[in-house]
């Protein structure tokens, strides 16, 4: 069989990605290249990604972005087999450019187009990274995004369950900036509650008392902002301390409802007899210590193996694209100019 070569394209948050992954003798991925350009710098003044400016500067960085991602593969446009674009969910604006941008290069070149799911980009990452046959069950956790999913095969996905309310991202964000910590939340609060307690406070296991693998966060932050405001009533201000107990009660929280919450996907996972059982995660959460940890606790004791791609695939990138448009390609899927973007996009 012969090599395939596939430009990718990722916009759908606050970073701009253009990757190519080659597939050689039709069973071997190779990133050639991965150029990702984040715009954390343009948000933080705002707390937040702001939508018109996310849009506005992946319009600018898209193409600059294939340039690059072209050049550091060594690969013209001649090479190339087919160009893959998010085609959502996301902001509608950030997807849209890049839907454009891949038309454009389609439009001149005569190359195939392939829509991709974000999300598939994501789940299809331990395929990329490790090779993992299907079916395995997936974990992603991001700052957008928390559910579980039995990956059957590019456009197979059985959904176990997810968060009913905050990712858990946004719960490690939200907390941080409770406690007046540095944004993005996660590498803080992590931090912060290495030196504290996690006993001290109690905070709740949202769920736990319902079988299903479904999630909740938000009522953590909530119990947070109650802890925070009793202790400034009390004390006039937090201690380092405070912070730091507050910080591991709440990563504890977290880390026994996912690890809870993943034993009962794993039981679901595990009724359909695969031959290689593996949890694979995905997702900026992932680079969480405590969290992996645990997860790898719960695979030793259900027996399934477990995989984590390093984190710069984790997070969003294009090379996931890139890939999930060669095994969409492989499938015979192929997407016209009638492309469009599609802010919710169920997988
Ligand atoms: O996947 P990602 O880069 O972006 C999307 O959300 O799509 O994930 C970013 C999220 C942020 O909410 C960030 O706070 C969280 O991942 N994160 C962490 C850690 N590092 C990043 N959360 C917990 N612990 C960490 N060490
Ligand atoms: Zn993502």
């Amino acid at each position: 069989t012969e090599s395939l070569t596939v430009l990718g394209l990722e916009s759908s948050c606050d970073d701009t990605a253009a990757a190519v992954v080659r597939l050689v003798d039709g069973t071997e991925p190779m990133i050639l290249s991965s150029v990702v350009h984040g715009q954390t710098d343009l948000h933080s003044a705002f707390g937040g990604v702001v939508p018109e400016i996310a849009a506005r500067a992946h319009a600018e960085k898209l193409d600059v972005s294939v340039r690059q991602a072209l050049e550091q593969a060594g690969v013209g446009l001649d090479k190339l087999d087919a160009v893959a674009v998010t085609a959502g969910p996301g902001l509608i604006g950030g997807v849209m450019s890049g839907v454009m941008c891949a038309k454009g290069i389609a439009a001149a070149t005569g190359l195939p187009l392939i829509g991709v799911n974000h999300l598939a980009g994501h789940a299809l990452t331990p395929r990329l990274t490790d090779r993992v046959g299907y079916p395995y069950l997936m974990l992603l956790v991001s700052g957008g995004h928390c559910q579980y999913l039995i990956v059957r095969g590019p456009q197979a996905f059985t959904r176990l369950g997810g968060t009913i309310d905050d990712a858990p991202g946004e719960a490690f964000d939200k907390t941080a900036r409770l406690l007046g910590l540095p944004q993005p939340g996660g590498p803080s609060v992590e931090a912060e509650g290495r030196l504290g307690d996690p006993k001290r406070f109690r905070f709740p296991r949202p769920l736990l008392d319902r079988p299903d693998c479904n999630l909740s966060f938000s009522g953590l932050k909530t119990a947070l902002m109650r802890m925070r405001d009793q202790l400034v009533a009390e004390q006039r201000g937090l201690t380092r301390q405070d912070r730091a107990d507050l910080c591991a009660g709440f990563q504890a929280a977290v880390v026994d409802t996912l690890a809870e919450k993943t034993r009962r996907a794993i039981a679901i996972y595990l009724e359909d007899n695969p031959a290689t059982p593996m949890l694979a995660v995905a997702g900026g959460v992932a680079a969480n210590a405590a969290i992996r940890s645990a997860l790898e606790k719960v695979c030793g004791e259900t027996g399934i193996g477990f995989v984590a791609p390093p984190l710069r695939l984790c997070t969003d990138n294009a090379a996931m694209i890139a890939y999930a448009g060669i095994e969409l390609f492989l499938t015979g899927a192929r997407d016209g100019m009638t492309l469009s973007a599609r802010p919710r996009w169920p997988l």
